[in-house]
């Protein structure tokens, strides 16, 4: 358990809880080492608690560990599902259990509301890869050319650029430009996974997943060869691992994979917590896990989203005019739609 803020006193363990929350133990005892679990509850106890008298609602990535993602969040799912669901839902409190940019897309989606981060040092290698000053000096080299931008970059970069994607829908935003050539900005290897999927002329930018960049190719022959198992892969890794994939997919795509296709045993080539938080979607599925944890996603704890709902930290605040011009990218993509194609 990661270490509490200083000044928390920590939730005691009541007997209570082992009947109040004996469904949740049951299904986190295959996720998370089961000494752990009686260190969780009180914490979880506490925080369900607050969020009741607070009116607010707890979003969770599909790479937060599975005590928070099975045992305080309301709303889980993708970045786009996160932020779409803080804009459809009534509270004014929201508070998201992931990384920076995903709180800062919640807060450009839903401007009036509150959104609370539990550690605002919870960053992203590919959002950190490029500035605005970067995307200005692309624009100056390539004259005319459209900037699409993945969803994991800053709320300013978004600002600068004239669409967003996932990469659940990289592939249609790219093409929707009507442009023969596009800029796309920051993952390269994303960017290289679409170029093989287009005509469109692709100017890559030199941004990692330093999570996704770590696989190999020989990992993923390896966990086919030795295990048998069918190969999920995400598009942030790099070619060498993609070709090896028997489905590449976004996070949302790759558990729909998964439900088409039933395997009996399955390599998920991605965050490891998303392989626990598929696991109980899918008893009959084994999953073998090559586990590279995002280090920036673990930030979030319990304990820090207990101190965010009670002190009512960190607050996402965004210029209005960068909200403007985010949101105006974030549009564009809207309305090409989102029809799976990665
Ligand atoms: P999604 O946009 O699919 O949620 O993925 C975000 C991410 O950080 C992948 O590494
Ligand atoms: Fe960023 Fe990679 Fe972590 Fe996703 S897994 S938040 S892309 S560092």
């Amino acid at each position: 358990m990661t270490k509490k803020p200083d000044d928390l006193p920590v939730p005691v363990w009541r007997d209570e809880l082992a009947d109040e929350y004996a469904a949740l133990a049951e299904r986190l005892e295959p996720l998370v080492p089961c000494l752990e679990i009686p260190l969780h509850l009180p914490w979880i106890a506490a925080i369900n608690q607050l969020k009741q008298q607070r009116g607010a609602v707890i979003m969770a990535h599909s790479y937060q560990s599975p005590e928070i993602f099975h045992g305080v969040a309301d709303v889980t799912g993708d970045s786009l599902g996160l932020a779409r669901a803080a804009a459809e839902c009534d509270a004014g409190l929201i508070v998201v259990c992931g990384v920076h940019f995903m709180a800062e897309s919640a807060k450009i989606l839903a401007p009036d509301k509150t959104v609370l981060i539990p550690d605002l040092d919870a960053g992203c290698s590919l959002a950190s890869s490029i500035t605005v000053d970067d995307v200005r000096a692309l624009r100056a080299k390539h004259p005319g050319v459209p900037v699409v931008s993945y969803a994991n970059t800053s709320a300013a970069v978004k600002a600068e650029s004239d669409a967003i994607c996932t990469s659940a829908n990289a592939v249609q935003v790219v093409e929707a430009m009507g442009a023969p050539k596009v800029i796309f900005l920051p993952d390269e290897f994303l960017g290289r996974h679409v170029a093989s999927r287009t005509a469109v002329e692709i100017v890559l930018w030199h941004g990692h997943c330093e999570v996704h960049e770590k696989f190999t190719g020989q990992q993923a022959r390896h966990a086919r060869e030795q295990f048998g198992a069918k190969l999920v892969a995400h598009p942030e890794c790099p070619p060498e691992v993609l070709a090896e994939a028997d489905f590449v997919g976004s996070t949302t795509a790759m558990g729909k994979w998964l439900a088409r296709e039933r395997p009996a045993r399955v390599a998920m080539i991605t965050e490891c917590s998303m392989a626990d938080n598929l696991r109980s979607q899918f008893p009959q599925t084994e999953f073998i896990k090559p586990c590279n944890l995002c280090p920036h996603m673990q930030r979030v704890t319990l304990p820090n989203i207990y101190a965010a709902l009670r002190d009512l930290k960190h607050a996402i605040e965004i210029p209005a005019d960068t909200i403007a011009g985010a949101r105006r990218a974030l549009d564009r993509m809207l309305a090409v739609g989102r029809r799976e194609t990665v």
